[in-house]
């Protein structure tokens, strides 16, 4: 099946990898992956080895995104990084509002709109997340938590911007679980996370953005998830760690 959009797979290291691993990591990626066209390929590091891995991939297919950035563009905001120092080591993506930011660090959807603007602002990409909790789900609340925090994540984007910006939907509860969404229960909220961008910028805006889906993606999963329709990549953690798993992903979605 032809896609409309290209797909996008990106690998969220999280808090793993020391330098030395994330290099042999991307080296080993970028064997094996050489050949791939038909996707975008993107791994984010954490900030430690953003300068090492981007000398390696600085001649490949892979793509540099940061896990997460600060809304200020600089100043006295001790242990903060800033989008501008991103763009140091050719980063062109950033992960904002993952659910462990909002779970742990306490973000909401306002911050995460100050910081998408400021991410668009300085060109990277932002890489949006979104999605519900278990409890959520289970009392049938998945649209309206989607709802509210598209509205508050976007909040101020304008339609140019929200092209250049790729939504992740993951489920709180097929997070690191091992529980993935099956390829029907992803494909209902894309598409009504497509719906809700129609209604909030317009239809082509909206059939134009990217929109990954997040949670226990692997090797065995990939293709059915990335087969539906309005399912235009993925947002992985665990299996993207390993050579073999992340790039298997990417040769599946194919
Ligand atoms: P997982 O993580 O693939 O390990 O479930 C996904 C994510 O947190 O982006």
């Amino acid at each position: 099946m032809v896609k409309e959009r290209k797909l996008i797979i990106a690998g969220n290291w999280k808090m793993n990898k020391t330098v030395a691993e994330a290099l042999d990591l991307v080296n080993g990626l970028k064997r094996e992956l050489a050949a791939v066209k038909e996707v975008d390929i993107v791994v984010c590091p954490p900030f430690t080895a953003l300068s090492e891995v981007s000398k390696v991939v600085l001649d490949s297919n892979i793509r540099l995104g940061a896990q997460d950035m600060s809304q200020h563009i600089g100043g006295a905001y001790t242990g903060e990084i800033a989008a501008g120092m991103l763009k140091e080591f050719s980063v062109r993506y950033v992960i904002l509002g993952h659910s462990e930011r909002r779970q742990f660090n306490g973000e909401t959807d306002a911050l995460v709109a100050t910081k998408a603007a400021a991410a668009l602002g300085a060109s990277l990409k932002p890489i949006i997340c979104v999605g519900e909790l278990l409890h959520q789900r289970e009392s049938g609340q998945t649209e309206a938590v989607i709802e509210a925090q598209l509205e508050g994540s976007l909040k101020g984007l304008t339609k140019g911007q929200l092209e250049e910006s790729i939504i992740a939907y993951e489920p709180v509860w097929a997070i690191g679980t091992g529980k993935v969404a099956t390829p029907q229960q992803a494909q209902e909220v894309h598409a009504y996370i497509r719906r809700r961008l129609a209604i909030m910028f317009d239809e082509s805006t909206a059939r134009h953005v990217r929109i990954q889906y997040g949670g226990s993606v692997k090797s065995s999963n990939a293709r059915e998830l990335m087969s539906q329709p309005d399912v235009d990549g993925a947002l992985v953690g665990g299996a993207s760690l390993e050579v073999r798993g992340f790039s298997d992903i990417v040769k599946n979605s194919i």
